[in-house]
């Protein structure tokens, strides 16, 4: 998976961060689940508790993780620039994730991708470009925010994406008649009268 990181120009200064208090009471009953001196086993929980308050991760946000955790700041760092979930910089208010890898680009996740970066218009949607989702079996699959919309083409990731920007949330999963990862078209093994 590539490592994604921000230009510095690219990025906004915050000047502070503190986490609201439910969300600090959640970071720590996150640190609960670890043995005493192993809080920083909690640090992608508590990363990621902080960039859903904020929307991204700023640098302040996570020193705040790492004041948190008992860390060293570029310890922090490290993970936050590791993994590609983390956003270093603003983005949209919906981003969507376009797996290229190999199965979904025989499926057409070119054209995905192209329609992806052609509604990307960093407000109501960013892009990102991502390896295997783990959902090939429905492929092309684009997720949006947390959750996976599958079987797409152009007409139906249309539809997804009019409706993320009535403000709506498009029903996820496959975009095709299909029972989850079940065959298309119903059943063809264990069918009744067979
Ligand atoms: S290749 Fe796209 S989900 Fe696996």
């Amino acid at each position: 998976m590539a490592m994604v990181t921000a230009d510095p120009k690219d990025v906004p200064q915050v000047a502070s961060f503190a986490f609201t208090a439910e969300n600090e009471a959640s970071a720590r009953a996150l640190m609960a689940k670890y043995p005493a001196g192993r809080q920083a086993s909690a640090v992608i929980a508590v990363l990621d508790l902080a960039q859903r308050q904020q929307g991204w991760l700023p640098r302040v946000a996570m020193d705040e993780v790492a004041r948190l955790l008992d860390m060293a700041p570029i310890r922090v760092y490290e993970i936050a620039t590791f993994y590609t979930m983390f956003q270093l910089k603003p983005k949209g208010r919906h981003l969507l994730q376009v797996c290229t890898t190999t199965p979904c680009w025989l499926r057409g996740s070119d054209d995905i991708m192209k329609a992806c970066r052609a509604a990307a218009d960093g407000t109501v949607f960013s892009v990102q470009e991502v390896e295997c989702l783990g959902a090939c079996v429905n492929a092309p699959v684009v997720q949006i925010d947390d959750d996976f919309y599958e079987d797409l083409d152009a007409a139906s990731l249309g539809r997804v994406l009019d409706a993320f920007r009535r403000g709506e949330r498009p029903k996820a999963g496959p975009q095709i008649d299909r029972q989850t990862s079940a065959p298309a078209g119903g059943p063809t093994t264990l069918a009744t009268g067979d």
